[in-house]
């Protein structure tokens, strides 16, 4: 049995990963920590403020799904504590993902922090990649709930770094005239992101790419937050085997 803690148990993400590991056969919930939520979690865990009740009850892994600031310093808690860490939190920058990796480089734990753990998201990102040498314009456009704090999505920023990198042939940008600011989005990379933010979405990204003639338009939709559940329990199960910082689901895909 894997002993898991979870980082931001009373939200919306960690209640869901709480009753998907109190269901996975080979996980027990032993801590479930939010300093904004009383009560339980299930299996009848009981909701903690700090950090201390994961080393308490010997948490081997610990999931985060609360915000970027207390993601970084929960990372860093799992460092220097030995807990593997588990990171769906969105907002890193590219520099302190490099200092992360550093951090769990000298720790004895390790870390997976993913933008995305649908699967199908993660394909949407791999496709995206592969399509972006064939065509010269790209937009993306990502929908979520209307409580969604940070924009644009991890998993846009993260599509758009990745489409960069595997292409630099972009047509420029034929706007001279913006009459509201922001019509054209906000760019990553020279790649234009579109954020909406929409009550009875969760989460969903179409990556629109187009050449002479003909578009091709990849689109991922999650309708439930059960959606990312498989990708968070292989990640738990990866965490133990995969030294250092891991950033996002494909080596654990095989992709
Ligand atoms: N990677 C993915 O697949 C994926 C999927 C969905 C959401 N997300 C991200 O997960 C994060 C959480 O989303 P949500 O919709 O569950 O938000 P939410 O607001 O419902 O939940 C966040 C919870 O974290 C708690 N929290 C804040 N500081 C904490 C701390 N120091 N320790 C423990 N808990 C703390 C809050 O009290 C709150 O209950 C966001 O960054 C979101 O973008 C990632």
């Amino acid at each position: 049995m894997i002993r898991v803690g979870v980082f931001g148990a009373g939200g919306r993400m960690g209640a869901t990963v709480c009753r998907a590991v109190t269901d996975a056969p080979d996980m027990e919930l032993v801590a479930a920590v939010d300093p904004g939520a009383a009560g339980t979690a299930p299996g009848d865990v009981q909701l903690s403020a700090g950090a201390d009740q994961l080393e308490a009850a010997g948490a081997e892994v610990a999931v985060d799904f609360t915000v970027l600031d207390a993601a970084r310093e929960n990372l860093r808690w799992c460092a220097e504590h030995g807990v593997h860490a588990v990171v769906g939190t969105t907002g890193f920058r590219e520099a302190e993902l490099a200092e992360v990796g550093e951090l769990f480089e000298r720790s004895r734990a390790n870390a997976i922090i993913a933008p995305n753990f649908a699967v199908g998201a993660v394909l949407m990102m791999r496709f995206a990649e592969i399509a972006a040498p064939f065509f010269e314009t790209a937009e993306i456009i990502e929908l979520h709930h209307d409580r969604k704090a940070d924009a644009p999505s991890g998993t846009a920023a993260r599509t758009a770094q990745r489409m960069a990198a595997a292409s630099k042939d972009w047509a420029e940008d034929p706007t001279t005239t913006v009459i509201a600011e922001g019509a054209r989005g906000g760019a990553i990379e020279g790649i234009p992101i579109h954020s909406v933010r929409m009550r009875g979405m969760v989460a969903h990204q179409e990556v629109l790419l187009g050449t002479e003639g003909q578009t091709l338009a990849i689109r991922h939709d999650s309708y439930d937050r059960a959606s990312f559940m498989p990708g968070v329990l292989l990640a738990v199960k990866q965490v133990f085997s995969r030294p250092g910082l891991t950033v996002g689901l494909d080596s654990l895909l095989g992709l």
